[in-house]
């Protein structure tokens, strides 16, 4: 069977067609930086529009790329949630109309379920169980999942998440929208151990995290060293030493997750695991305690249309009934509640 899978929970809007005999037939992506850029932080509004405005050139390539008809696919699987209200409805309303008119299945996916299936898109995939480190721009969490569909929370963060700290540093480094990526690449001229930041809570029991101390640490080390006329090489020392620290602490607790549960495997997912330096530590780490470590590829970590299709595939092969024929998304949903569905 082919599913459509479409992603508009946040700034991207993804599409893509997952096959059940052949595997993902190919995906679109259009991401909205340029939109967003000038405001430097998404803009919940202008993220709605965009996808309103890129919904069908999007449908009409992955179909053409895929060299699909209407009649080829069996279900359509988007994103019902977590993350910004009308950017949701926009994917919902038009995902659930098109499965009206195909006369098929519509499928709601958590978005953070996408996230944490997308390295089972890649060969070898990762056999249940294992640890998943879910860092994005909206959510740091470790979670112990046993099976699809079977997900225990072990902590996650009390303030901003990994990616959004990544992102607020960025901003006062004077770098570019979406931070994560500008943050890494100034880090790697800067100079390692300039500046000691702190690796917050891991110096007590626990896997929870917190990464607002960071990005103020951040901002007192620049405000030190001529704030906002600190020269380059400060503020790729500052971005160093701050990815350093956020990698670090995101380890420490991947590690004590592992010890906890005696798991020998782990996943990395959600935009923050495109970081060279994370994927560089962790696998290092993996390597010396004999731990499996999977990651999805590089433009599967942040949002995608294809994590969308492969989920809503599962949740049908697991015997979630179809979304009624109402539109409906939620803006919060604790990935927990995900079990509930079928
Ligand atoms: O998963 P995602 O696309 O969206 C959410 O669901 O939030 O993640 C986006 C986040 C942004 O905060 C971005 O700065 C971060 O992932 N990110 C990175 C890197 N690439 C993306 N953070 C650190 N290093 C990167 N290379
Ligand atoms: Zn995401």
């Amino acid at each position: 069977m082919k599913i459509l899978g479409i992603e508009t929970s946040c700034d991207e809007t993804g599409m893509a067609i997952f096959d059940s005999e052949r595997g993902l037939l190919g995906h679109v992506l259009h991401s909205q930086t340029e939109t967003h850029q000038d405001y430097g932080g998404v803009v919940p509004e202008l993220a709605s529009r965009d996808h309103i405005r890129f919904f069908t050139p999007l449908l009409r390539e992955v179909m053409s790329q895929t060299g699909c008809q209407p009649k080829d696919i069996q279900a359509i699987a988007f994103t019902a949630g977590p993350g910004l209200l009308g950017a949701l409805l926009v994917g919902a309303a038009a995902a659930r109309s098109l499965a009206w008119s195909w006369d098929i299945p519509a499928i709601a996916v958590h978005h953070l379920e996408g996230h944490l299936m997308a390295p089972l898109l890649e060969d070898p995939a990762p056999e249940f169980p294992f640890i998943a480190l879910l860092a994005s721009g909206g959510h740091t969490q470790l979670i112990e999942v046993s099976n699809f569909g079977r997900y225990r929370l072990l902590g996650e963060t009390l303030d901003d998440a990994a990616g959004e700290a990544f992102d607020k540093t960025a901003k006062l480094l004077g770098l570019g929208y979406p931070g994560g990526p500008e943050l890494a690449k100034l880090a790697k001229q800067g100079k390692v151990g300039r500046f000691q930041f702190p690796r917050p809570m891991t110096d007590r029991p626990g896997l929870d995290f917190s990464f607002s101390g960071l990005k103020t640490f951040a901002v007192n080390t620049l405000h030190s060293h001529g704030g906002q006329s600190a020269d380059l090489q400060t503020r790729a020392d500052i971005a160093n030493a701050f990815q350093l620290a956020v990698v670090d602490t995101l380890l420490i607790k991947c590690m004590r997750a592992l010890k906890q549960t005696g798991l020998k495997r782990l996943v990395i997912a959600g935009g923050v695991s495109a970081n060279q330096l994370l994927r560089q530590k962790v696998s290092d780490y993996c390597l010396q305690t004999d731990t499996q470590v999977f990651y999805p590829r590089h433009e599967f970590c942040t949002d995608n249309g294809a994590m969308i299709a492969f989920a809503g595939y599962l949740r049908l092969q697991h015997g979630t009934p179809p979304e009624p024929l109402k539109i409906s998304a939620r803006a919060r949903w604790p990935l927990q509640d995900c079990s509930s569905m079928g």
